[in-house]
């Protein structure tokens, strides 16, 4: 049996950043490492090209009778920038203080080497394990899974015969409290263009007489939410799915305390929407997030112009039964209805994906045709997870984004276990990921229990 930290740091040292093409050998590395892995693992691996970044699926087959799980993960990781804020170098993983930091020690190769770890020691222990296994890491995650979909139809007959997904790519609060995750946001991404005069104007000779494309670009993003952070696009909130009590219920015994979040930001106050406060907002609400606005100059020193174009970038986080091509085209209208004459506006559309919710078994609100084995994997990973950490987990939504995993409900039918094992603390897309290395062997001991479970049928 290999040693999961020992493979996990070989796999950090890949710089697999899905978004900037600088970063083709580190994808490559990446991929190769997991081919090689899995088939030291005696799975028959694939890696099924894609108009981009490949998908390695590596499965371990068996007997029809045999229950079958997909195991997800993603391969690519974002950006390190910027460098010069890592105390380390982000691509030569090194452990300090129980932590391993690289970039993607926690997005997702450390949760991800958690499953593999797990399920390599299960087949050691027993080759017979009567469990059938697909391991499906994409490349794509972090760019939104453009060739996912494409994908999960073209090998839908495959796939679909899967009982369940099972994948650690969200959040526990901390080491003491784990979290099943039961709820993702969706997400639409958009793009703003606004130009006023053809070019850049020398702002005495014009200024006073033409509306500035950066004035007119504030003005409607500014127009985009009221003072109480409501946001003001007609429709927005339609499709919002409804809180249960239960879930209220979990959300309290989590005891976030609002103090302790505002230190943990850096912040001296929350703006959530008024009807809810900032840990139900998270979970429970869209949102529209300016990501990156620009335009003009932004070198040194000052600049009198009039620039001629000013951009903004856009991303909604969705919640509910809401549709992404719906409210991508609501926001899109209502900002175009809001430019004032003598500026030509553009707003794009760029990648989506849709929310997801599932609800465990035993709740008021779980389907009652909920599928056996489902609803005992979600007993096997309470039950495991209480054992190894020693506490029950929490049921909860979260605020983040994996479009794919609704897509697997709606493409293959399939729902999914979501074990967070990244904590508040990782830096998650920031500078000096980490992750807690007694997260990861707990997790490995938690997903093994959870493998051997489902093997039970
Ligand atoms: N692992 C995260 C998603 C996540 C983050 C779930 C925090 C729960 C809590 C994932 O890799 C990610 O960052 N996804 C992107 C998706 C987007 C690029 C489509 C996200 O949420 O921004
Ligand atoms: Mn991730």
């Amino acid at each position: 049996m290999f040693d999961p930290i020992e493979k996990l740091k070989e796999h950090l040292r890949h710089a697999s950043v899905s978004t900037d093409s600088a970063f083709k050998e580190g994808m490559n590395g990446s991929r190769d490492f997991l081919e090689s892995l899995f088939g030291e693992m005696g799975l028959k691996v694939e890696i099924v090209d894609t108009d981009l970044h490949p998908i390695v699926l590596a499965k371990r087959q068996g007997n029809p009778s045999w229950p079958h799980v997909i195991i997800y993960g993603h391969y690519d990781v974002q950006p390190a920038d910027p460098v010069e804020l890592w105390e380390s170098d982000p691509f030569e993983p090194v452990v300090r203080d129980g932590r391993i930091y690289a970039r993607g020690a926690a997005d997702n190769k450390g949760p991800q080497m958690a499953h593999i770890a797990a399920v390599a020691q299960a087949l050691e222990e027993n080759p017979d394990l009567p469990l059938r296994i697909t391991f499906l890491i994409e490349g794509e995650e972090e760019i939104g899974s453009p060739s996912l979909l494409p994908f999960l139809e073209a090998r839908k007959e495959e796939l679909s015969e899967a009982d369940l997904v099972l994948l650690s790519d969200t959040l526990s609060p901390s080491a003491d409290q784990l979290v099943v995750t039961v709820g993702l946001r969706g997400i639409v991404a958009l793009e703003v263009a606004f130009e006023g005069p053809k070019s850049d104007l020398h702002s005495g000779l014009h200024g006073g007489a033409v509306y500035n494309p950066l004035q007119a670009l504030f003005e409607v993003c500014a127009s985009l939410h009221d003072s109480e952070n409501r946001v003001t696009v007609p429709g927005f909130y339609d499709a919002v799915a409804q809180v249960e009590d239960w879930e209220r219920d979990e959300l309290a015994a989590l005891g976030a305390n609002e103090e302790d979040y505002k230190e943990f930001l850096g912040i001296d106050a929350l703006h959530p929407h008024p009807d809810y406060n900032a840990f139900e907002a998270i979970r429970y609400l869209p949102t529209l997030e300016f990501n990156g606005m620009g335009g003009g100059y932004q070198g040194e020193g000052s600049k009198t112009i009039i620039p001629s174009k000013a951009m903004a970038k856009i991303t909604c986080r969705l919640v509910g039964n809401q549709d992404p091509f719906k409210v991508g085209a609501l926001v899109k209208e209502a900002i175009l209805a809001r430019v004032p004459a003598g500026i030509k506006a553009t707003v794009e559309m760029g990648h989506e994906g849709s929310p997801y919710l599932v609800v465990p078994p035993g709740r008021p609100n779980t389907p009652e045709d909920q599928p056996v084995r489902l609803a005992k994997a979600f007993e096997a990973t309470g039950r495991a997870i209480t054992e190894v950490f020693e506490k029950p987990p929490l049921f909860l939504r979260e605020g983040g984004s994996i479009p794919i995993i609704a897509d697997m409900k709606k493409v293959l039918g399939l729902d999914s276990v979501m074990v967070g094992l990244f904590l508040p603390e990782d830096n998650l897309h920031a500078p000096n990921e980490s992750l807690n290395l007694a997260v990861l062997e707990k997790g490995i001991q938690v997903s093994k229990k959870v493998i051997l479970a489902l093997a039970e049928g």
